[in-house]
């Protein structure tokens, strides 16, 4: 039987019985064979003796004076571990003067660990700064100042050593303004134990300067403040025309958009996207800016969402799940519920393989498959029995509207669909149109769930027109798939009416998207009319024929009056389809006689 790692212990993992576990690893949750943890102990701890770990565990459970950066007692046990282990040691030091890490780097770096599992002080700065201990003469190097600036500590200082005493104590710190081009600033060197200034009074004011060069007040309370950051590796002007897209999705979103940044590389970072120089900069404007959270307009992984935001500590999130978001507070229906948490579900599953899952172990029990399985396993089988279940509930509730779907072929009501971009004025168009009030906003997807009027045309034909979710560029595919029978509606249509917003600068390629997802959704082959609304915002724009040469109206929406030449044209097409299947029917009908 294997005997616990944890340095004072050398207790059984199991007793004989194979279930009771030593306490050490019951305590973390660790499954026999696991690696203990010291508590407030991180990094390369590997290969140490236990007398050196008793002395990291001493330094963790140290206090250091919050007026001092450092204590001469503390520097000195510092660099008399350090020297020995020829490895550099840091602590993070909360600002009550807690040790609340002891990080062991390698003999040239330390790596900071993720703070979310660390207590910090809050406010605008992390409330927790950073020592280490350097066995170069060199003071602060690039990568402390970037560790600084992306994980907004309050203060970074480095140690240096002369034959394994403490020697010379080099503290940077952020700058809320640019001083010298440089977002950061350095304290005199002193000597541990002799700060040239009170460290908790000198970082409780930079904290105030943050406050107080803040441009915005906090009006937006509980409101996310985001930046918004597109990298690229085509044109900027591309980039631009869809970051102003993602402005629009945060708008609807109820997100407050504080800043854009536009990065254009060569290749996308593996692992940042961005460069981390660039990052940093982010995080310093973010600092700043009082923001909270990152929204990318490339759809990131998994690994790349942990990436960012360990090492930045602000939230992130990519378009698509943006996109989830505004839909998942749109539905109203129970088939859009459905359909949303659906999509929610497949975008959540294969980016669970990010969670912790080392923290996440369950220690088995009655209902789990038993002992061994992770706390992962079970959010995946649960959401894998629940996306089951989603399934059915849609295909009940996809027959329900097959049924009202036939029912209204039998009255052989033609059916006129709305498709068109997002925000391209299709509700409007239906409220003016049939005098009804569905909500019509200044919102990307603003309808989710379809919606049908009866309209009486002109010359006496009824007809059922309905409108649909909208589109837009790079529909998340799950989103597509979940939303499946809601766009299987428009299989069933007679005729599509495609709404162009030509206010939109970007209209021509709005019009593309759709003309390509209708292509993809196998509905070219249904005759679509081609509407080009709001013109009441254009000057020119003259109704005539598409390059395609199909005809095409201009109306504005709002305005019942300028919708006469599109009923006409509707009703022209659709007595064209009605004439054409009279005439293939007759035909049929002569084809049977004749044979
Ligand atoms: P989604 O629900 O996102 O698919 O949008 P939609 O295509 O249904 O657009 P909606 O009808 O909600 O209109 C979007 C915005 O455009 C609203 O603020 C409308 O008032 C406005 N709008 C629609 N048509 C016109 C128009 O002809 N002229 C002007 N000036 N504004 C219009």
């Amino acid at each position: 039987m294997p005997s616990c790692r944890a340095p004072t212990c050398a207790a059984p993992q199991m007793n004989a019985q194979g279930y009771r576990r030593c306490v050490h690893l019951v305590r973390q949750k660790l499954l026999p064979g696991e690696d203990w943890k010291i508590p407030g102990l991180s990094g390369n701890t590997g290969g140490l003796k236990t007398r050196q770990i008793r002395a990291l565990e001493r330094l963790a459970g140290r206090r250091i004076d919050p007026g001092e950066i450092i204590g001469r007692e503390a520097a000195r046990a510092l660099c008399a571990i350090s020297s020995e282990i020829k490895r550099q040691v840091g602590l993070l030091i909360h600002r009550s003067g807690r040790v609340e890490c002891v990080i062991v780097g390698d003999h040239d770096r330390i790596v900071i660990p993720p703070l979310a599992k660390i207590r910090t002080a809050g406010g605008r700065l992390r409330g927790l700064r950073c020592l280490h201990t350097t066995f170069r003469s060199a003071s602060i190097i690039e990568e402390d100042v970037m560790d600084m600036a992306c994980l907004r500590l309050d203060l970074m200082s480095v140690l240096t050593m002369r034959d394994g005493l403490p020697d010379t104590l080099h503290t940077a710190y952020l700058v809320p303004e640019p001083r010298d081009g440089r977002d950061w600033d350095v304290l005199d060197v002193a000597r541990p134990g002799r700060s040239p200034v009170s460290c908790l009074s000198f970082i409780e004011s930079l904290e105030d300067e943050f406050v107080r060069t803040r441009p915005i007040k906090e009006v937006e309370q509980g409101r996310d403040r985001a930046i918004l950051v597109s990298v690229t590796t085509g044109s900027k002007s591309a980039a631009a025309v869809s970051m102003a897209e993602l402005a629009e999705l945060a708008r609807s979103a109820g997100v407050v958009v504080v800043d854009q940044v536009i990065q254009r590389r060569k290749s996308v970072h593996p692992r940042f996207i961005l460069g981390r120089g660039k990052l940093m900069e982010i995080v310093l404007r973010s600092l700043r800016l009082g923001s909270n959270l990152l929204v990318f307009d490339q759809e990131l992984s998994p690994s790349q969402v942990r990436s960012v935001t360990e090492h930045t500590d602000l939230r992130v999130i990519d378009r698509t799940q943006l996109i989830l978001d505004i839909f998942a507070g749109r539905a109203l229906s129970r088939e859009g519920k459905l359909q949303i948490e659906m999509a929610q579900l497949k975008y959540l599953l294969p980016r669970l393989s990010g969670r912790d899952d080392a923290l996440s172990r369950l220690t088995g029990g009655i209902g789990a498959r038993g002992p061994g399985e992770t706390r992962l396993e079970i959010d995946r089988r649960r959401i894998n029995d629940r996306i089951a279940r989603l399934t059915r509930e849609l295909k009940a509730v996809g027959r329900e509207r097959y049924h009202r779907r036939s029912r209204r072929r039998k009255r052989d009501v033609p059916v006129i669909s709305l498709v068109g971009y997002t925000n391209a004025g299709k509700s409007t168009l239906l409220n003016t149109l049939t005098r009804s009030r569905i909500m019509a906003e200044d919102l990307l997807f603003a309808t989710l769930d379809p919606t049908s009027r009866r309209l009486r045309f002109p010359r006496d034909l009824e007809v059922i027109i309905t409108d649909t979710v909208g589109f837009i560029r790079n529909l998340p595919a799950d989103l597509l798939k979940a939303f499946e029978s809601t766009l299987e509606e428009l299989h069933e249509a007679d005729l599509l009416v495609h709404v162009i917003d030509v206010a939109n600068p970007s209209w021509r390629e709005q019009k593309e998207v759709v003309e390509n997802l209708l292509r993809a959704l196998d509905l070219d082959r249904i005759p679509c009319v081609n509407v080009y609304n709001k013109i009441d915002l254009v000057d020119d724009f003259a109704a005539g024929r598409d390059p395609d040469g199909r005809e095409y109206v201009t109306v504005s929406a709002l305005d019942p009056k300028s919708l006469a030449p599109f009923l006409e044209l509707a009703w022209r097409v659709l007595e064209g389809i009605s004439g054409n299947a009279r005439r293939r029917e007759g035909g049929r009908q002569a084809a049977g006689e004749e044979g």
